[in-house]
């Protein structure tokens, strides 16, 4: 520790000399202004403001200085001190800006050139999928009709003649949103859009809705929480079954080629009497249920002869009746299938997950490059 310098001595003095510290400080300022980048002001701040610089050494030697002196030297080299760092923060502040204005126009990238980059993108099989799906009935006359993912309970369940107690309902299978008492769901098929369609439009109606659907599933080869529907409905006078076969006849053919039409087996739909499922004949076995040498079973449809493709029938007269439609006048049919399902079918693919997972190289082998 050193303590009060009692050996005075003027050499060390005259360090504090006020020409001296306005050198320093002049010389100081002038460099801090000629540097032209960040890195030279890094420099002149070790060399005029670092520990070892003339100021730093003026300050030291305040402490060795009889104790009148002390007061108007510690304010003269201060006051110095003081102008450097501002005059520093400044000329970095100054830098900064300049050098990122710098790197903005240096590294900005012309995002419209062309680039030569392989492969450019491609469109997805489940967009595609659904564009080639509302193609086949558009050519027929009809229109494409969309809902929201969020939908009211009401027309998700109640207005389809899903009634509170119905299995469906419980929590299981439904996404409920919060708070519970405002009755919202993640729409658990596309029917609701039949509702919305019958309350907006008068009939005669014919519309197809393909989108995005959600239940509680597991995600597994076969389950997604969220996947894709297609739901048709036509509602005109006479309406019976064999309009509806006559045109899931005329989907399955166009989707899957010549020779591969559909059969109905009874089932049951709140929304429809009479239901039915909707079967495919096996487009790989084309109907057989033998394999390729025909030794053992199609693997497709294990040996069925026939796929599960979807629900279908006469729309109940109490959802038209729930929906605004005169059901002494007018009759309809509705169906719904899984889009993803279809696809699967239609690409020979074992597992769903295939479809969401975003990985080009499987989006591109569906030749759908853009
Ligand atoms: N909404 C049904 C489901 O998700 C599918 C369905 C069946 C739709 C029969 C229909 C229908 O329009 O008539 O399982």
């Amino acid at each position: 520790m050193s303590g009060p310098n009692t050996d005075y001595d003027p050499v060390e003095v005259a360090a504090v000399s006020p020409a001296e510290v306005e050198a320093a400080r002049d010389a100081a300022l002038a460099a801090i202004a000629a540097a032209a980048d960040l890195e030279q002001l890094k420099a002149v701040r070790t060399q005029h403001a670092g520990d070892r610089s003339p100021l730093a050494l003026a300050n030291r030697e305040i402490g060795a200085l009889p104790p009148q002196a002390r007061k108007e030297a510690g304010q003269r080299v201060g006051q110095a001190r003081g102008a450097v760092s501002q005059a520093l923060a400044k000329r970095q502040a100054e830098l900064e800006a300049e050098h990122e204005a710098r790197i903005l126009v240096e590294e900005s990238v012309d995002v419209t050139l062309p680039t030569d980059r392989d492969p450019v993108g491609a469109r997805h099989p489940l967009t595609t999928g659904a564009e080639l799906i509302a193609d086949i009935f558009v050519a027929m006359g009809w229109e494409v009709a969309e809902g929201p993912v969020i939908e009211a309970e009401w027309l998700n369940f109640d207005a389809l003649n899903l009634g509170p107690d119905h299995p469906a309902r419980t929590m299981q299978d439904t996404f409920w949103t919060e708070p519970a008492d405002n009755h919202i769901v993640l729409r658990t098929h596309t029917s609701p859009v039949q509702a919305r369609t019958m309350l907006t439009r008068t009939p005669p109606i014919y519309v197809v809705c393909p989108g995005r659907v959600f239940r509680t599933d597991e995600y597994d080869a076969t389950h997604s929480p969220m996947f894709h529907q297609v739901e048709g409905l036509a509602i005109d006078e006479g309406i019976s079954m064999a309009h509806l076969k006559g045109t899931l006849d005329h989907f399955a053919t166009s989707m899957f080629g010549e020779g591969i039409t559909t059969r109905f087996r009874p089932s049951f739909f709140p929304f429809t009497e009479p239901s039915a499922e909707v079967d495919l004949i096996c487009f790989v076995c084309r109907g057989s249920g033998l394999d390729d040498d025909r030794s053992g079973a199609c693997r497709t449809c294990r040996g069925e002869g026939w796929i599960e493709w979807g629900g279908c029938g006469i729309v109940n007269p109490r959802v038209l009746q729930a929906c605004g439609v005169d059901s002494s006048r007018y009759s309809g049919f509705a169906f719904g299938m899984g889009i993803d399902r279809t696809l699967m079918f239609r690409h020979g693919l074992e597992d769903l997950r295939a479809l969401f997972e975003g990985d080009v190289r499987f989006t591109t082998a569906f030749g759908s490059e853009l």
